[in-house]
């Protein structure tokens, strides 16, 4: 090569080294930055918050050790065959044949009885992890229908007799049975600090125990590919004390709040001439749609939209007007509201707590 071309390359070396710090160098900033971040929703299985994700997260850990170790002895082995001094051609056979045993120790060592004893271990352990995921059930629990649609979770609680949406409360420290269905697809219902994934599979009710150390809120989400907005089906666990989550659960049982002002009460006319009533239901109207989530207690709601966005008159307007703005391919129209009876829908909608 040129001395002024392997100059040229020396230079752009450097020049691309250089990036490629500043490049390091931010990232590991970034990362420092997400990881001090107290993030206010937990949302990471390797970040367990009970006992179902801990055992799951143990299982996850000692598969990471033993995989890291049979690739450093891999590579280490690799390595050496590739290093290692060649045969003198003219060696005696006496010292092929050595080599040859030497050769065949290795391959029944390395290729069956290392495996062997890795897989083994990793099989124990899995069934000791699937046997405690197993033995979280407990009698009188409470118990949670979640059903899954294209694209939101209803939530039913069969025993307290009523339904929401998107948003599961359980009390802390207890372990809560899902009965897991759907109205469609196949989903997967999933809340990595909690538990593993367990899927939604049509015409079967699969169950799963699930169980939160900490009070606190819990990103969940759909796991399998459900359509075009299946990274928008999101839901949150709330974990609080059993005294919290009763007080939760009486206030959801309650009727919907009757209008009392003017702007309220315009409201419910608009919801109800514009045809929300026949998808949504709110207890103690007339409104009994079941094709869309329940709206008793809409404003109750941390979310909308299954989790996606902040429960807020921004969001609930887009939303109320062209929710495929929001969340392309979802089953509610668009609607042509006037200002003044979009004024009043969001009343009426944020007079439901
Ligand atoms: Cu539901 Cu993906």
């Amino acid at each position: 090569m040129p001395l002024l071309g392997r100059r040229r390359l020396t230079s752009f070396n450097r020049r691309m080294g250089r990036r490629l710090i500043r490049a390091a160098g931010w990232l590991i900033g970034v990362g420092l930055l997400v990881g001090c971040g107290e993030s206010a929703v937990r949302s990471s299985s390797l970040d367990p918050q009970g006992p179902a994700a801990s055992q799951i997260s143990n299982l996850w850990w000692l598969m990471l050790a033993l995989g890291g170790v049979t690739f450093l002895v891999v590579m280490v082995l690799l390595l050496y065959g590739l290093f290692r001094k060649r045969e003198n051609p003219d060696s005696t056979n006496l010292a092929a044949m050595e080599t040859s045993k030497h050769s065949q120790r290795l391959v029944v060592g390395g290729g069956i009885i290392f495996p062997a004893v890795i897989l083994t271990v990793v099989f124990g352990f899995t069934l000791y992890t699937l046997a405690g995921l197993t033995g979280m059930r407990e009698d009188g629990s409470l118990v949670v229908e979640v059903v899954g649609h294209r694209w939101w979770w209803q939530v039913n609680y069969p025993e307290q007799g009523f339904t929401t949406a998107n948003e599961i409360h359980i009390p802390v420290g207890e372990p809560v049975q899902f009965r897991l269905e759907t109205a469609d697809v196949i989903h997967s219902f999933w809340v990595p600090a909690l538990h593993g994934k367990l899927d939604l599979v049509p015409g079967q009710t699969n169950t799963l125990w699930l169980e939160a150390d900490e009070p606190g809120e819990y990103q969940g989400l759909c796991a399998e590919f459900c359509g075009i907005q299946h990274a928008k089906m999101l839901f949150v666990v709330v974990a609080e004390s059993r005294e919290e989550f009763e007080a939760w659960s009486a206030a959801q049982q309650e009727s919907a709040v009757i209008p009392t002002d003017e702007l309220t009460e315009q409201g419910f006319v608009v919801f109800m001439d514009e045809g929300c009533n026949d998808c949504h239901t709110v207890r103690g109207t007339p409104a009994d749609g079941k094709l869309g989530p329940d709206l008793t207690h809409f404003a109750s709601r941390l979310t909308l939209g299954a989790g996606v966005y902040p429960n807020n008159r921004d969001f609930l307007a887009s939303w109320i007007m062209n929710p495929h703005d929001l969340k392309e391919g979802n089953l509610m129209p668009a609607t042509s509201l006037s200002d003044q009876e979009l004024e009043a829908l969001l009343a009426y909608m944020e007079s439901l707590q």
